[in-house]
């Protein structure tokens, strides 16, 4: 038998969409009540109706500060823990001089181990509880990888990235072995407890033909598996592709021609479309991910929110890392407004929130699971302090009995400083020393 745990603080989630319902989108309670057991949201509502059902159920007491659903990341690498801070180059470049290298180390199974050790504690340091992770070509370190995870009871998707050509001998796998790998990872771990799978080829240009074809079997053949990969990043990679597939009509068709869109296909960055991508995207029920810290310190380009959101292309968010530069999800909400600032787009903070919780769990189909603080959703939980430092307090004095505005101070001043606890399937983290 379990024992309930309850908090208390103040509770904020997201029934709906801000950008559909506006404000009736947000669920406030100021002195609430949160009851998780057995891995679950058993009860919710205002202390003062749940508090008399509770008997002598010890309380733990975050008065004043947000609990929240815990962030999902829609797009990290955890073998890039270390590439982080690469100095001066842009994504071809990148790859080859620092991110290659690196992940030929994780040929090594404890190594494997400790970088996944550490990326998730990093994870739910920043109250990120579920993520959608590239893994490197070895099948070793994606088990291992979801070993640590599976320790941790935490709801993570990850996979094997496939690489059959244009890339160091050290890290290509070939189309058949990188097929029967992931089908292996898949029997071992997709619905084992929360783990998940996401077929991985890690972008058209270190993929044969033959590859993607391996891809789209295993999507067809495992039901409930994800797919996931790079697309329109970068000038120098978008001369690529052509080059190694002249007879599509333009990047996204490489991916629509291999049977590799659909509703849970995520598309990484999706910066530099045209009409007709944009297009496939939202007719294929696929969906782009917002990378902004990445694109910023890549020299990527600046993500086209609106566009893709006008065209019917559902839009997730995410850290990137280590393309990107943090594992903060506000911190990465803060960039993502700043990108949008440039391109004369706003992102307000209702819609920031929602896509770190709700919204990226709907880009996943998996709303009904993670993202909200419904009663029966999965007790992944992040309680926020947004006077987590001087400066923050200080700039709070200023923003009494505003919510939007103390969110907005959290997502452009905050990160994982303003984490104050973070709780997986109802149990507490603590974070390692
Ligand atoms: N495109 C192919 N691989 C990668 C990667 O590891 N990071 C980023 N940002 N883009 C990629
Ligand atoms: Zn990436």
């Amino acid at each position: 038998m379990t024992s309930p745990r309850v908090l208390r603080g103040r509770l904020l989630d997201l029934t709906a969409d801000p950008a559909v319902a506006g404000r009736d989108a947000l669920r406030y309670v100021e002195d609430g009540i949160l009851v998780m057991d057995g891995g679950r949201i058993t009860a919710r509502g205002p202390a003062d109706e749940i508090l008399p059902t509770l008997g002598d159920t010890p309380i733990e007491d975050h008065t004043g500060k947000l609990i929240l659903p815990g962030f999902l990341d829609l797009h990290i690498h955890f073998p890039q823990s270390r590439v982080i801070a690469a100095f001066g180059t842009q994504l071809m470049d990148w790859l080859e001089r620092y991110t290659f290298p690196e992940e030929s180390r994780l040929a090594d199974p404890d190594i494997a181990r400790a970088m996944a050790s550490f990326f998730l504690d990093e994870l739910l340091a920043n109250g990120t509880t579920t993520a959608l992770v590239y893994g490197t070509v070895h099948a070793s370190a994606t088990d291992a990888f979801f070993a640590e995870s599976a320790a941790r009871n935490t709801r993570m998707i990850a996979g094997k990235s496939m690489m059959d050509r244009n890339a160091p001998d050290f890290l290509r796998d070939t189309a058949k072995a990188s097929y029967d790998e992931a089908k292996g990872l898949i029997g071992r771990w997709h619905g084992a407890g929360r783990q998940m799978y996401v077929v991985t080829p890690r972008f058209a240009i270190t993929s044969t033909d033959e590859q993607l074809e391996a891809c789209a079997a295993l999507t067809h053949e495992h039901e409930g598996v994800f797919l996931q990969t790079h697309l329109s990043e970068n000038d120098r990679e978008i001369a690529f592709v052509r080059e190694l597939y002249p007879w599509a009509k333009n990047y996204a068709d490489v991916y629509r021609h291999f049977g590799l869109m659909g509703p849970r296909a995520l598309f990484g960055h999706s910066i530099h479309l045209d009409d007709s991508e944009v297009a496939m995207l939202a007719e294929s029920g696929s969906a782009a991910v917002f990378c902004p810290t990445s694109n910023t310190f890549l020299g990527s380009g600046l993500f086209d929110r609106d566009r893709l959101a006008k065209g019917g292309v559902k839009i997730g968010l995410a850290t990137d890392v280590g393309g990107g530069t943090s594992y903060s999800m506000l911190e990465t909400a803060g960039e993502a407004y700043k990108v949008l600032q440039l391109r004369r787009q706003t992102l307000r903070p209702l819609d920031a929130f929602h896509m770190m919780t709700r919204g990226n769990a709907e880009v996943l189909g998996l709303a009904h699971l993670i993202g909200t603080l419904e009663i029966g959703s999965e007790a992944d939980v992040v309680v926020l302090d947004a006077r987590a430092t001087p400066a923050m307090a200080h700039r709070m004095t200023a923003a009494a009995g505003d919510l939007e505005q103390e969110l907005f101070v959290l997502m452009i001043m905050g990160d994982d400083r303003s984490v104050a606890a973070t709780y997986v399937a109802g149990e507490r983290v603590v974070r390692p020393r």
